[in-house]
């Protein structure tokens, strides 16, 4: 008989260790590592084809003549786009954001809008009382919607009575908040969370019912619990937005039936949230004429173009070490940029604070903007306004070339759509037909420096 053995788990990663130790060797996190009394005991080491030979299972080939199941749309558009056109029956989602962002009111808007489509839906809620729920309904007037709701955290009861009624879709918010009794720890451990999520998910798969499961994020940003969370389903969505701003972004980073990097845009209102229907105005609305620091980027989301506004500001730094704060852009890449203006255009940045913004809430992370960044430095720098009905768009390679962006054709169309009158791109674009926008276009930042700055 194998004697049980205890085992340690990475709250980061994952991995299992059968001592504990401060510093994960797997992620190298520290202080992440915790004893684990939910897993069974079989240890390392035993072969798989020891003493417990299993069945043969049995192969098949690729061929099916099943055609795919209809997808439900909610006809929220904003939201079926991010799911890839509509709910998959059987699907599981994952939707995480930090606390307060609105994930509980999208998802009852989301539930009340599929249960009138005609999908039997049931939205349990681990964290606030069926009276709550209600009381957000009324707020929402979604009173009338067929949604059947219970309160409950414990696993076993709702999976019971999930598989007495069965139910189209069903919303377990959260899973941080479920309570597995098949696992000896606390609600929302990494074992608790782990093995929630893998019972809803395999009941998702086995029933054909769609399971949403809500996610708290933790100040890294990560949903809290084991990454494998994020490995179980289907489609992984993050609910974005900064506080005091009432913009929100349904972000899709994984999606086994659509494209991932699709995003929602969601206006948190007094009466929930509304569809944002054209992005790009939003994100553009705060802008006055042109001002120094601030250059358009012509962006694409998904399969959607989105004009946002980068503003930056560069002040003398009183710190032998100056600032570099930057707000819905990678740092690091703002470190390259700023690194390849110094050596490729000699354009310093030493001793000069740099902040950098990106209007209205947005996270932006295609390499295109490196050029609207450069812009909005640039422009900071020399307390020059770019010129006016300009967008920007390109990557900077580290030797200081520009290269075309994918998709130049639908920003360029966006952004002529919008007013723009002018583009600052890089030589070489997949420009399609005519379009009625002026084309600046250069090989290398030094040109464009040159061109746009000539005269600074
Ligand atoms: P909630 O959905 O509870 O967030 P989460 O589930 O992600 O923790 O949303 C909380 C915030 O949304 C709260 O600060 C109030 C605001 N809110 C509105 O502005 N309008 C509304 O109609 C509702 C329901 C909430
Ligand atoms: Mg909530």
């Amino acid at each position: 008989m194998a004697k049980p053995t205890t085992q340690y788990v990475c709250s980061a990663c994952g991995s299992t260790f059968t001592k504990w130790s401060g510093r994960c060797d797997s992620c190298g996190e520290w202080n992440t590592i915790s004893e684990d009394t939910g897993l069974s005991a079989s240890g390392p080491g035993k072969s798989a084809l020891g003493a417990h030979r299993g069945k043969a299972i049995t192969l098949t080939n690729l061929t099916t003549k099943d055609t795919p199941p209809p997808r439900t749309l909610s006809k929220l558009d904003e939201l079926d786009r991010v799911l890839g056109g509509g709910l998959v029956p059987g699907s599981a989602i994952l939707v995480g954001g930090d606390p307060g962002i609105g994930k509980s009111t999208l998802l009852l808007q989301a539930a009340a809008r599929f249960a009138n489509a005609g999908l039997p839906t049931v939205y349990v809620s681990g964290e606030e009382s069926s009276a709550q729920v209600r009381l957000r309904a009324q707020r929402l007037n979604l009173s009338d919607a067929p949604v059947l709701l219970a309160a409950e955290t414990n696993l076993r009861n709702i999976l019971t009575t999930l598989d007495k009624d069965r139910p189209a879709l069903v919303v377990i918010d959260s899973i941080q908040t479920m309570w597995s009794d098949s696992v000896d720890s606390a609600p929302g451990s990494v074992s608790q969370v782990r093995a929630a999520a893998h019972e809803l998910t395999t009941f998702a798969k086995q029933r054909g019912v769609s399971v949403v499961l809500v996610g708290h994020v933790t100040k890294e940003g990560q949903i809290a619990g084991p990454r494998v969370v994020e490995h179980m389903v289907d489609t992984v969505l993050y609910f974005e937005g900064e506080r005091g701003h009432p913009f929100r972004i349904l972000r899709a980073v994984k999606n086994r039936f659509g494209s991932a990097d699709e995003i929602g845009v969601f206006e948190m209102t007094g009466r929930g949230l509304e569809q944002v229907t054209n992005p790009s105005e939003l994100f553009l609305s705060e802008r006055g004429q042109p001002a120094p620091g601030s250059a358009v980027f012509a962006g694409i989301e998904g399969t959607r173009p989105v004009l946002v506004e980068f503003q930056a500001l560069v002040a003398p730094t009183p710190h032998s070490q100056p600032r570099r704060s930057v707000v819905g852009w990678d740092g690091s890449r703002l470190a390259m940029i700023l690194a390849v203006l110094e050596s490729r255009c000699g354009i310093p940045f030493a001793g000069l604070d740099v902040y950098l913004n990106v209007a209205g809430g947005i996270k932006i992370t295609e390499p295109a903007a490196d050029l609207a960044v450069a812009a909005a430095l640039l422009s900071a720098r020399e307390d020059s306004a770019l010129p006016e009905g300009a967008v920007t768009f390109g990557e900077i390679s580290l030797s200081g070339a520009l290269r075309p962006a994918p998709q130049t054709e639908n920003r360029l169309k966006e952004a002529q759509k919008l007013g723009f009158t002018t583009a600052i791109v890089p030589a070489g674009g997949k420009l399609g037909g005519a379009t009625g926008i002026v084309l600046n276009q250069m090989d290398d930042l030094t040109g464009f420096v040159g061109t746009v700055f000539g005269a600074g």
